[in-house]
């Protein structure tokens, strides 16, 4: 098996990562770069919107 579709994978009031080729876009259109593995924040505390800086562990 040769699965290549993305992997977005949810955790309760934490972050949301993603793995694998994905556009992320912002509330624009406007392409947000980033890397092919990264965490988007869940929990609304991070100060580096919209990516998990690991804030939800406080
Ligand atoms: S999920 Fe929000 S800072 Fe990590």
């Amino acid at each position: 098996m040769n699965d290549t579709r993305p992997i977005i994978t949810i955790k309760s009031l934490g972050p949301i990562s993603v793995n694998g080729d994905v556009i992320l876009l912002d509330e624009n259109g406007h392409e947000i770069k980033h890397k092919s593995r990264f965490s988007l924040c869940g929990c609304g505390k991070s100060n580096k919107m919209p990516f998990c800086d690991g804030s939800h562990k406080n």
